[in-house]
């Protein structure tokens, strides 16, 4: 059930610390949220000075160089920082994406990062992805099939491999979800872009013998239907995918089947 304003704790204080760069030629400022569990308090925003002719030229490189000089405490996640992993998505000046291949110089004035907008927050940047993660779980990602093991690899021709392209790039970031009025209002039952992409790249694949399990699975006014083509997830997407696109070919081969 949608709630419409923020319970009282988790309203943000406006007041937090000014970490300072002594010294610095070019600074920028950076607002950061931040929350702690464990301290009882209200989430508020820190100011981190960075001067950037010491600092590389990605948001991620400023987190980095934060943490390592002037708050230890700070909490993101990152793996890989190539836009590989999809572990450092989060929100930066009001739009999502990954913060390592999201470039300072192109976030003009001061640089607001928050987390993905409305998930739990675990700490700080570090949202929880529980729900995410068992929404995934639900559309059984991986190949079904019902023909007997063929003892080799399932062949696929290259044109039905080509189908694929366009969604097997996923990295499960959950800008696209996060990004979306109708998830923030029903992800408790509506999957969202990112699931439903995924679903559909199985339902996409010729290998695949599960098809009318899935649209069974599917087919719901909550899992499937709440998507109302406001293409925020397509804008938001940092890989350049359109799960709205892929929502749009699921709808197409759920009415396909009903004639
Ligand atoms: S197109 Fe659908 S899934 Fe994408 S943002 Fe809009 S409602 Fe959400
Ligand atoms: S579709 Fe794009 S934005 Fe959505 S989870 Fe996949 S990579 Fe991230
Ligand atoms: S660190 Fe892996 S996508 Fe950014």
């Amino acid at each position: 059930m949608a709630e419409f304003s923020l319970p009282k704790n988790s309203k943000i204080k406006k007041d937090g610390k000014v970490h300072k760069a002594p010294g610095a030629t070019k600074v920028k400022n950076f607002k950061v949220y931040r929350y702690d569990p464990d301290k009882g308090e209200n989430p508020h925003y820190d100011t981190f000075e960075i001067d950037l002719d010491t600092c590389g030229p990605m948001v991620l490189d400023a987190l980095i160089k934060m943490k390592s000089e002037q708050d230890s405490s700070l909490t993101f996640r990152r793996s890989c920082r190539e836009g590989i992993c999809g572990s450092c998505s989060m929100n930066m000046n009001g739009k999502n994406g990954l913060a390592c291949t999201t470039a300072i110089e192109d976030l003009k004035g001061n640089v607001t990062i928050t987390p993905l907008p409305h998930m739990e927050v675990i700490k700080d940047l570090v949202p929880d992805f529980t729900h995410f993660y068992a929404q995934y779980s639900s559309i059984k990602p991986w190949l079904q099939t019902v023909t007997p093991n063929p003892g080799k690899e399932r062949l696929q021709s290259p044109e039905d491999r080509e189908k694929l392209d366009g969604l097997y790039e996923c990295i499960l970031c959950a800008c696209c979800s996060t990004s979306c009025p109708s998830y923030w209002w029903n992800s408790d039952k509506f999957l969202g872009p990112a699931i439903l992409l995924q679903a559909y790249r199985w339902l996409a694949d010729s290998r695949d013998e599960m098809t009318g399990e899935r649209l069974d699975e599917l087919e719901d006014p909550f899992r499937l239907y709440r998507c109302h083509t406001i293409m925020n997830c397509a804008n938001a997407c940092p890989k350049g995918l359109n799960p709205a696109k892929a929502i749009a070919e699921i709808k197409k081969m759920e009415a396909e089947r009903i004639v």
